[in-house]
Formats: structure tokens, sequence, C-alpha cells
């Protein structure tokens, strides 16, 4: 266990699941650093039984003898560290966009694509916390037949924007209850007991990045270019988990028993699909948990070649920091770290 682990982001949202995660799965590591900015250096978190003090990211030293770099701050954070971290022989398994959408950087979910790990140059990316489970319901069900198109519309949750949302909606979750003044500052509309169907920033086309992300990097991960491919991102005032109506069109119909044997076979997806009994995912039962949820699974009934479901996923776990541990072990497994 001679792993050495630096992880970028340490006090946010998603770093407090690495922290978690970590733990839980028993990385096999000598020694874990934590990094921030400037306004928590000097903080301490507890791992492991012991007080670890957390630093002010500094490039130069940070990455010097780590094996692998978390990094999980904000893009263009990523953007700097990354190449630093790889300059310096360790492997970066990064959360941000920054590279996810770069040939020369592998973009991994392990169940779906690990073998790409044999050609990483010291970065990997994971997915976006969306295109994550969407990526491995789409990936089981097209051993069934061949997908055409996706439609998707995504009801995701505000710690998907980080830990100053989650503050926001309880803050003016709060206010509203007491009939105070609610104030904005992560989202443009007020979220508590509201939707807003604005995820990230509009494009040209009408479009928001999110919707732009989602769609290219699950044709990226499913080596499909040509899929078809429609979202529509909407925050909803939910703490933790994401989830996902979509709509699949196969080459071929697909009856829904044999989806449900399919998704029921995948690592990762688990099968939750009663609804006499009013079981379907729920965001409440994603939350702190590893599997994807999927249920509602039915016929399109506007279309005889598709199929109809439901999810949920924790987008802190398996749309972040899960994703980004599963790689590190992964690598390990394949002996694929660099050579510091
Ligand atoms: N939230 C999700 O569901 C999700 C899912 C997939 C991917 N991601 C990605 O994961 C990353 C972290 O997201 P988050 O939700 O955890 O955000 P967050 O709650 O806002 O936390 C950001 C973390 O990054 C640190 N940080 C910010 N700028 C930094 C810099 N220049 N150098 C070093 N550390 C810096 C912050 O430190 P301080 O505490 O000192 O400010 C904090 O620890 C982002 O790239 C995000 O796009 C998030």
């Amino acid at each position: 266990m001679s792993i050495v682990v630096s992880l970028v982001g340490a006090t946010g949202a998603v770093g407090a699941q690495f922290l978690k995660i970590l733990e839980q799965r028993k990385f096999p590591m000598r020694k874990l650093r934590l990094y921030a900015t400037k306004r928590s250096a000097g903080s301490k978190i507890r791992f492991r039984g012991e007080d670890l003090t957390v630093e002010d990211t500094d490039p130069a030293k940070a990455f010097l003898g780590a094996d692998i770099v978390f990094v999980s701050a904000t893009t263009a954070a990523s953007a700097d560290y990354c190449p630093a971290a790889a300059r310096v022989g360790a492997v970066a398994i990064d959360d941000s966009s920054a590279f996810r959408l770069d040939p020369k950087v592998p973009l991994v979910v392990p169940e779906i694509n690990a073998n790409d790990l044999q050609w990483h140059k010291g970065i990997v990316s994971t997915p976006n916390c969306t295109t994550v489970p969407l990526a491995m319901v789409l990936h089981a069900l097209r051993q069934a037949s061949p997908i055409r198109r996706v439609v998707v519309d995504t009801y995701q949750a505000v710690s998907g924007t980080g830990s100053a949302a989650v503050r926001e909606l309880t803050d003016q979750t709060r206010a509203a209850l007491a009939g105070g003044k609610i104030e904005k500052s992560v989202y443009p509309h007020q979220i508590a007991f509201n939707l807003i169907p604005q995820v990230d920033t509009f494009r040209e086309d009408g479009y928001t990045k999110e919707e732009w992300k989602m769609q290219e990097e699950t044709r990226r991960i499913l080596g499909l270019s040509g899929l078809l491919f429609s979202a529509t991102c909407v925050r909803v005032p939910v703490y933790q988990a994401h989830s996902m109506a979509v709509h699949i069109d196969f080459e071929r119909p697909v009856e829904p028993k044999q989806a449900r044997v399919l998704l029921s076979e995948m690592p990762g997806v688990k099968l939750v699909d009663n609804p006499e009994k009013s079981l379907y995912p729920l965001p409440i039962q994603a939350a702190d948990t590893d599997d994807v949820l999927v249920g509602r699974i039915r016929k399109d009934t506007s279309n005889p070649t598709g199929l109809v479901l439901w999810l949920s996923a924790d987008n802190l776990r398996k749309g972040a920091a899960l994703n980004a541990v599963q790689i590190a072990e992964e690598l390990v497994r394949r002996n694929l770290l660099g050579k510091r």
C-alpha cells in the first residue's frame, strides 16, 4: 500500500463524498493529502480516525510525490492542475468538464469503457453527473438493439451546483416559510418551491451547455457519434440525487421485460420497478447510495420501437466522486499508475 493521493476540493460538496467513499471502500493508499483554496487552508477534516489539515493548493508542491490526484474544484482550476499533476508523474482524475471532450483524455465510466484507461497520458476525465447514469442505462439496453435516438428530461438536485447552492435552497426555504425576503446568489431565480428550466448558460441553438455536454459526453462514452439526442435539463428543489425521464428509440422493438433483465444484469444499476406498490426510483432513496435506480419501464405508446423509463442516481457519488474512485481502483488493478 504505497499509494499517495492528493484530493483537490476536499472541502466541497463532491470532496465530502470523496472522503466518505475512500474510507468506505478502504482505498489502498498510504497517505491522503487534502487541498482547497486559501479560504479553507488550515481547517481540519477527520479521515480514518485522524485529523488531516487542508492546505492551499500550490500546484508546484501539491502534486509532488502523489500517485493519484483527484481534482474536484472548478473547471478553470482543473485546466491548470491536471496537466501540472501529469507532468510530475501522477495521474489526475478530473471531475470537471475541462478535458471531457479532449480526444487525448479518456472519458470513463468503468462499467462501460474501463479499457480506455489503457491509453491515458496522465489525465482521465469523469463525465457530467447526468451523463454517467444515463450512459449506464443506455449501455445495458443497447445489448437488446442498437439505439437510434434518446430524448431525456432531467430533474437535477441543487448539490449539482456545489455547496453554495445547497445553502441557498435551505436559506430560501426557511425565508419562504417565515414569509421573509428571498435572497438569490447562485441561481437566477428562487429555487425553493420552484423549478428552473436552466442548468448552466445558454448556447446559440437554444440548448444549455449542460444539455449539450450530456449529448456530447454520452455519444463519446458509448462510441455513438451519430446518436440522435435531445435533452431538457431542469433544476429542482431536491438536495441530492438527479432524476431523469428517458425516452429511447431502438432500431428494433425492445420489450420492457427484456429491458428489466438487461438492466438487472448491469453492474451499478438496480431495478426499482413495482408501480402497483408505488415502488419506483426516488431521489431520496438514491441519495448517499452507489447504484443507479431504474424503474417505470414501459413501452412508448407513441413509438413501436420506443421504451420509456425513469431513473435516479446520486450526483455527488456515481455522478462524481464514486466514479472517480472506481477509475482509481481500475488504474491500480491494471497497474496503470504513472511512474513518478
Ligand atoms: N456537484 C456535483 O454534483 C458534481 C458532479 C460532477 C462533477 N462536479 C464537478 O466537481 C467539481 C467540484 O464541485 P462541487 O460541487 O464539490 O463544488 P463546491 O461544493 O463549490 O466545492 C468546490 C471545492 O473546490 C475548492 N476550490 C475552488 N477553487 C479552487 C482552486 N482554484 N484551487 C483549489 N481548490 C479550489 C473549494 O475550496 P474552498 O472550500 O476553499 O472554497 C471547494 O473545496 C467541479 O468541477 C464540478 O463541476 C460536480
